[in-house]
């Protein structure tokens, strides 16, 4: 039996023209861009997986490694009492884990915009964890949401955002989101957050060019899906996976490209492509332990504990805001 409650925020349809309007948006820049918040539909989210299981592919495997020695320190750091938030709804190993090793956790609310993974994996781990409030919240946690309201009252908010996804956001959004995250949880809240970090050019290049190509498949995807949501007419054959290392910004980058002179309808538009002309699809920072400490300790977050793999490869963080 679950006791959560259920919030909505969006529906179908809305979700529907968001896609259309940043597609059209993205496209039409001269600098053209796909958010990376639209690989996830159900094929893409299949391609993540297998992306995840790859041995160049070292972040998963690196961060659960870091999850399965270290949660017991984590749920001591984080404290008794709390209403524990997630970014991403999580139905994974590391979120148990994280759960198993919590000290008397009054909630655990995760937050996701794909609803019905939402539910589906909150009914699991309701299930799972019957003296913990499960209280789900269906939004894009990218935006101002409210936090619900649990049986009984906690001593103090964290947020766990895991997975590295934070990588995804560029400077001025990731300052913008620890900001939103220091409001939501108020004084005495926390973050434990999970990053990738600087390391070997060559071996972050190989995590993001796999030798079975899974990577470039899950890139092409969103063509795929704009045909079959948008009703695009993209070529897939005729756009190929590049994804380089930025040594300046620290980053990969992520793009398809045309590997011809092209055009491309997407209802009322046409978009032209040159042969070479790319389109920007994903960002991925790689930082270091002290350059996101500097970022979040502007914002009023604390770094309080660290905890890294043997090859320093990848970092969770737990910050704390303190007044
Ligand atoms: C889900 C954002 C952590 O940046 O490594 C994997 C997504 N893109 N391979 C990442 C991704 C290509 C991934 N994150």
């Amino acid at each position: 039996m679950s006791n959560s409650s259920t919030i909505f925020v969006a529906n179908k349809t809305q979700d529907d023209c968001r896609f259309l309007s940043d597609v059209v948006a993205g496209l039409r820049q001269k600098r053209r861009t796909l958010p990376c918040r639209y690989f996830y539909d159900h094929r893409g989210s299949q391609l993540f997986d297998q992306i995840c299981q790859l041995d160049e592919y070292y972040p998963t495997r690196t961060e659960l490694a870091i999850m399965q020695l270290c949660a017991p320190e984590m749920g001591e750091q984080i404290g008794p009492g709390a209403m524990l938030i997630e970014f991403g709804s999580g139905s994974s190993t590391k979120t148990r884990l994280l759960l198993d090793h919590l000290i008397d956790p009054i909630a655990y609310v995760p937050v996701d915009v794909s609803r019905e993974h939402l539910y589906d994996t909150a009914a699991g781990l309701a299930e799972m964890y019957p003296q913990i409030d499960v209280l789900p919240v269906c939004a894009d946690f990218t935006r101002d949401f409210d936090l619900p309201a649990a049986g009984r009252r906690e001593t103090h908010d964290a947020v766990y955002f895991p997975g590295s996804t934070i990588g995804n956001f560029e400077p001025p959004e990731v300052t913008r989101l620890l900001q939103q995250i220091v409001s939501l949880c108020g004084t005495g809240g926390g973050l434990l957050i999970g990053i990738d970090l600087q390391k070997n050019v060559d071996i972050v290049t190989a995590a993001y060019n796999d030798s079975q190509a899974v990577t470039a498949q899950f890139n092409l995807n969103i063509l795929h899906r704009m045909n079959r949501e948008l009703g695009a007419n993209f070529n897939v054959e005729n756009f190929g996976h590049v994804a380089i290392y930025n040594q300046a910004l620290g980053r990969i980058e992520m793009y398809l490209e045309s590997l011809c002179h092209q055009s491309v309808n997407l209802g009322e538009h046409d978009f032209s492509f040159a042969a070479g002309e790319r389109i920007c699809t994903e960002y991925s920072h790689k930082y270091t332990i002290d350059g996101f400490a500097a970022i979040a300790e502007r914002v009023g977050l604390t770094l309080r504990r660290q905890w890294l793999d043997d090859n320093k490869y990848f970092a969770v963080l737990h910050f704390a805001l303190l007044d």
